[in-house]
């Protein structure tokens, strides 16, 4: 064991102080690099390249208002995108039509938002569509021809009024890094993306308490904080790029959940609005109020189904000075089993999370995610783990890390393992477990899956799809493991359907035999609305509709998302 480490403050990337009220600027950097690079994409079930599918997007693009041609002598959506396939799904499946119950886009529409949000609100301009149709892995492609950037609730409120009483439907968007093609329209939805909505509104120093707008990028609230002796509950490898917002409505997981615990619990308020344009100021910042049913909870995880977040009080803990990071490498998966339940009682209350990868993944991230580097060069074992200490005295988390090193060490539980001894260092531990997404991207056609698993069966999906799909694709498992969720990912040369058909169903039912979630921490988006029923009973499902049918009476908000559609439900009712 490289046994070197030493007390690391701050050593997370930080980054410019915003003041209260004022506008946080958003990365162009980071969305850049949240774009990627050419890939190819699949539309209405055949694949197609990237470049001819830019040429369809720049086709049905509208071009702006003020230019020569109006959408009405453009005509209608092309009956050639009136049909979508889900992604992930088994050949055969039914195709997603687009709903006829939702109006086709006007140029009357446009003056509409014009009047509401000026010309800057709205985009027309194919490239920047461009961005806003495509997810971040590249896979998931809409064709929405509008792009609506509001700056205030009311205008919010004024825009969904508008589409609902027109039967216009809505991809609400935030950062555009969600992993189940959540955050695009499936047709020709008009995108919501509430990027400019990012001011701090508050923050209270005694309670913690962070009120801002949903726009606001997960990694500048926490550089805000952190200058205040705080930071934000959550954090994942999409800080960059992620929205509040967009985070409240994946009740997004990551790292830091293991310490902190969900946004169900961190969530004090939330104003949002609803499909109809009414404005719900739900907006506490108490810790305790038990007046009546618990309505922000409905939208946290809603993935834009049931109303528009606009707003967000949330609880942010104290920033610990001390801060400890170790890469250490075991055996076989049970070792990293009985590691986790070590640290748990050897680390206690100062253990803040405990991901593992398996050397497939390290391998992954090595090659193709720029500026990694292996952290034990000399060990080639099957497993890693990353385990991140937070506590508030040096010596005490210092002393208690070595023990707990020293005692997994003699009981042959870890084989090697480093200990940062300093920012870099421990950025670049972090950088290996935060990159597996980006470099699975640029390895290939991803499938992911995210699964919550009871522990003790956490990895055996992973060896049973290695077996099953033999040299046909890159199998590598890696994730939260303090939290019991694996990330499956499937990685081949091009999505192919015959591979699917080996995948899905098996992994969902596996996932189900075990009692575990089909989604642990992504959501379903447009990927997985059919999978709930492996984890969520007929009865439970039944609710939920009741529910989007009370708050989005006429299925404008990110429809073909999150629950299957009445034709699917039904089948499946009657075990077809
Ligand atoms: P988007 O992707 O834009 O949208 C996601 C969903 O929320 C969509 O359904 C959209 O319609 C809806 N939505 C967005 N904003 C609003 C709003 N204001 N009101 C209503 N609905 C809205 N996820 C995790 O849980 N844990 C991780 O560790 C994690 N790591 C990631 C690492 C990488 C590299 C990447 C690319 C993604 C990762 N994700 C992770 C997934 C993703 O970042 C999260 O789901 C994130 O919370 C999405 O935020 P966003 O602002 O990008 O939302
Ligand atoms: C992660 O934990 O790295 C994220 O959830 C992204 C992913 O699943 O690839
Ligand atoms: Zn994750």
């Amino acid at each position: 064991m490289k046994s070197v480490w030493r007390n690391s403050r701050n050593w997370r990337r930080l980054g410019g102080v915003v003041n209260r009220g004022e506008t946080i600027e958003q990365s162009p950097a980071s969305k850049a690099s949240a774009l990627g690079s050419s890939r190819t994409i699949k539309d209405g079930g055949s694949w197609v390249p990237w470049t001819e599918s830019k040429a369809l997007s720049r086709a049905l693009s509208l071009l702006d208002a003020r230019s020569v041609v109006p959408l009405s002598d453009r005509g209608h959506v092309s009956s050639s995108l009136q049909h979508r396939r889900g992604y992930g799904s088994a050949p055969g499946d039914s195709q997603v039509c687009r709903d006829k119950r939702f109006a086709e886009l006007k140029d009357a529409d446009i003056v509409h938002f014009r009047q509401i949000l000026g010309d800057k609100g709205v985009t027309v301009d194919s490239d920047d569509l461009e961005w806003a149709n495509t997810d971040w892995m590249h896979k998931y492609h809409g064709h929405s021809q509008l792009l609506l950037r509001p700056q205030t609730t009311q205008q919010v409120s004024e825009i969904l009024q508008y589409c609902h009483a027109g039967r216009l439907a809505v991809t609400p968007q935030g950062g555009n890094t969600g992993l189940v093609g959540g955050s695009v329209p499936v047709f020709d939805e008009v995108i919501l993306n509430l990027g400019g909505m990012n001011k701090i509104l508050s923050f209270d120093e005694a309670s913690g308490t962070l009120v801002c707008e949903a726009g606001c990028i997960l990694e500048s609230l926490d550089n805000y904080l952190k200058s205040r002796g705080h930071i934000m509950p959550l954090d994942l490898g999409a800080k960059g790029s992620c929205q509040i917002g967009g985070n409240v409505s994946t009740n997004a997981g990551g790292l830091r959940l293991l310490r902190y615990g969900s946004l169900h619990g961190n969530v004090l308020g939330l104003e949002v609005v609803l499909a109809d344009g009414t404005i719900l100021d739900l907006l506490g910042t108490l810790r305790k109020d038990n007046t009546g049913y618990d309505l922000k909870q409905i939208f946290i995880g809603a993935e834009g189904t049931l109303g528009v977040v606009t707003k967000v009080s949330i609880l942010t803990p104290p920033k610990l000075a001390s801060v400890n990071v170790a890469f250490l490498a075991c055996e076989d998966y049970v070792s990293c089993q009985k590691t986790f339940t070590e640290a748990k009682q050897q680390l206690g209350e100062i253990l803040s999370a405990f991901e593992f990868l398996d050397r497939h993944s390290l391998e992954l991230v090595l090659k193709h995610h720029d500026g990694t580097r292996d952290p034990l060069p000399d060990s080639k074992e099957s497993f890693y783990l990353v385990v991140e200490t937070t506590g508030s005295n040096e010596s005490h988390d210092k002393e208690k890390l070595e023990e707990f090193l020293q005692s997994a060490m003699e009981k042959e539980l870890i084989k090697d393992g480093a200990v940062a001894q300093d920012i870099t260092q421990a950025d670049s531990f972090w950088k290996v477990r935060e990159g597996i997404a980006e470099a699975t991207i640029k390895a290939g056609a991803v499938y992911k899956y995210d699964l919550s698993l009871p522990l003790k069966d956490l990895y055996n999906l992973v060896e049973d799809m290695r077996e099953r799909l033999s040299d046909s694709a890159t199998v590598i498992g890696y994730g939260h493991m303090g939290d019991g969720n694996l990330h499956l990912n499937i990685i081949a040369p091009k999505y192919d359907d015959k591979l699917v058909a080996q995948i899905e169903p098996y992994v969902y039912e596996q996932t189900a035999a075990v009692k575990g979630s089909v989604s642990a921490e992504h959501g379903l988006g447009f990927m997985k609305p059919k999978a709930i029923y492996y984890s969520k009973p007929p009865a439970a499902v039944q609710v939920m509709k009741g529910f989007k049918d009370l708050m989005d009476p006429h299925g404008i908000l990110n429809p073909y998302k999150v629950l299957p559609s009445l034709r699917e439900s039904s089948a499946i009712s009657q075990g077809l």
